[in-house]
């Protein structure tokens, strides 16, 4: 079994499909520099441990830099025998170093150990691209918001017209779950700062290697406190599988609302042209693919976080070969956001919001009749009785054919529905005067959404 890191004890070499199965440099090639690191470090710590020679070290880290160099290159890629990215790295290593001296780097390490520090190092760098790309989206947002600080819209439960809100509040109102998003991102990598380099197969290792030191040159807090947690686990790559889904279905439900948005019923925005699609037979569409793209790609991402969970399911320590499932759908979650955010936080700042249509069915639907119930409140009212109150209010409305509109109820109608209802309501019965009424924190009322998008842009500007 030439070139290969495990012929000795086979009397003949792997079958075809055998090795066709077991090969992976077509996806974890992607993970080479990381292991080319991790070699250095390791070399050094051979050092430490007089098991390469000051001189030795010097030839063995030297034919690494130039290794690096002709990987970055593209002069040296995986061989069609390469099993993986930790095989063909040695193979141009003792091309490069020789095979005495090259032969010597693999002491004390296993490809489990390697694999398990490269991909903590690979997400730390994801997440970090990641939340950069989130930030982005959230900063569309912001920016939306602010240019839009008194435009009101229907506020929706159910999906049916519930209370009016300022445009600005519902826009921030996403930009929250993904300022949270890139805080988990940050939170995980304060766990994915650990290096399991050194824990070896599963057992550690008898050579005197001092695994800190690897850990300070990559980068990590410290090494695992256990080698075989640090070889067999995989939740902080499903941690970060869920993050990546999340953030997927947080871009998924954004999407929703611009594709309903973008509808001519509702009528609440256009789509900027280099931001949107045609159709190939209908010549006047004008298509909202990439909120689509996002509202499906989030099912993408969900599927491969439960393919990894399901892959974990009941497997026994230590290291399994069916760990190696978890790096192309977490590489798929990295690469399918890489695409999709940038594409989400460009059809988000092109938008082009229609603030007098969402004005004019802001108090439709009776949305108002929440402010006609506290305004009794403040009359002295019992709420019990001020929300039976406004609900028939609302009921003389619907007797009208066509249906009028709360402010359109006349001045005896309100006083034979209750005494209370003097004309004074009328104060409340305006899409301006509900907004400005919501002043608690937290509410829709325009100081408070000023304050609010201020302090989301701050928080955005933290990380
Ligand atoms: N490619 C493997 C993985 O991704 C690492 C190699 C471990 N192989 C082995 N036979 N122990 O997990």
């Amino acid at each position: 079994n030439e070139g290969s890191l495990w012929g000795g004890r086979f009397a003949a070499g792997p079958a075809d499909v055998m090795a066709a199965l077991s090969k992976s440099t077509h996806f974890d090639w992607k993970l080479a520099r990381y292991d080319i690191a991790g070699s250095k470090a390791h070399a050094r710590v051979l050092h430490r441990a007089q098991l390469l020679s000051d001189d030795e070290l010097a030839r063995m880290l030297s034919a690494l830099n130039r290794l690096e160099d002709d990987v970055v290159s593209g002069r040296f890629t995986p061989a069609a025998s390469d099993e993986d990215v930790h095989g063909a790295l040695e193979r141009g290593l003792l091309e490069r170093a020789g095979e005495e001296l090259g032969g010597k780097l693999r002491a004390g390490r296993s490809r489990n150990d390697q694999i398990a520090t490269m991909v903590r190092m690979y997400l730390r760098d994801a997440s970090r691209d990641i939340a950069a790309g989130v930030l982005d989206v959230v900063d569309a947002l912001v920016a939306q918001a602010q240019k839009h600080p008194n435009a009101p819209m229907p506020g929706r439960t159910h999906l049916q017209h519930a209370q009016p809100v300022l445009l600005a509040h519902h826009l921030l109102a996403h930009a929250w779950p993904l300022l949270r998003d890139v805080q988990r991102l940050r939170d995980l990598d304060a766990r994915l700062a650990y290096s399991p380099y050194g824990s070896g197969a599963l057992a550690g290792s008898s050579l005197g290697l001092d695994p800190s030191h690897v850990a300070q040159e990559l980068g990590f807090t410290a090494p695992v406190e256990n080698s075989i947690d640090g070889t067999a686990s995989r939740d902080l790559v499903a941690e970060f599988s869920w993050v990546t889904a999340m953030i997927g279905i947080d871009l998924s439900r954004i999407s929703e609302e611009v594709i309903i948005w973008a509808t001519k019923e509702f009528a609440f925005v256009t789509l900027d042209d280099a931001y949107s699609t045609g159709s190939s037979i209908m010549p006047q569409k004008k298509n909202p693919d990439i909120a689509e793209l996002a509202r499906g790609k989030s099912g993408r991402l969900i599927g491969d976080l439960t393919g990894l969970l399901a892959t974990l399911k009941a497997l026994p320590l230590a290291y399994n070969r069916d760990l190696q499932e978890d790096k192309e759908p977490a590489f798929d979650a990295v690469d399918t956001l890489e695409m999709l955010l940038p594409a989400v936080s460009g059809m988000i700042a092109t938008l082009t919001f229609h603030p007098e249509r969402m004005a004019e069915l802001a108090p439709q639907g009776f949305s108002l009749a929440t402010d006609v119930a506290e305004w009794l409140v403040r009359q002295g009212v019992a709420f019990r009785v001020a929300h039976e109150v406004a609900g028939e209010c609302v009921r003389a409305c619907e007797q009208h054919s066509p249906a009028k509109e709360l402010h359109e109820l006349t001045d005896q109608e309100l006083a034979d529905i209750h005494p209370a209802l003097t004309p004074n309501v009328r104060e409340v019965l305006t899409v301006q005067g509900s907004l400005a009424s919501r002043d608690g924190l937290g509410g829709t009322a325009p100081v408070r959404v000023a304050e609010q998008g201020a302090s989301a842009q701050e928080r955005a500007a933290e990380f």
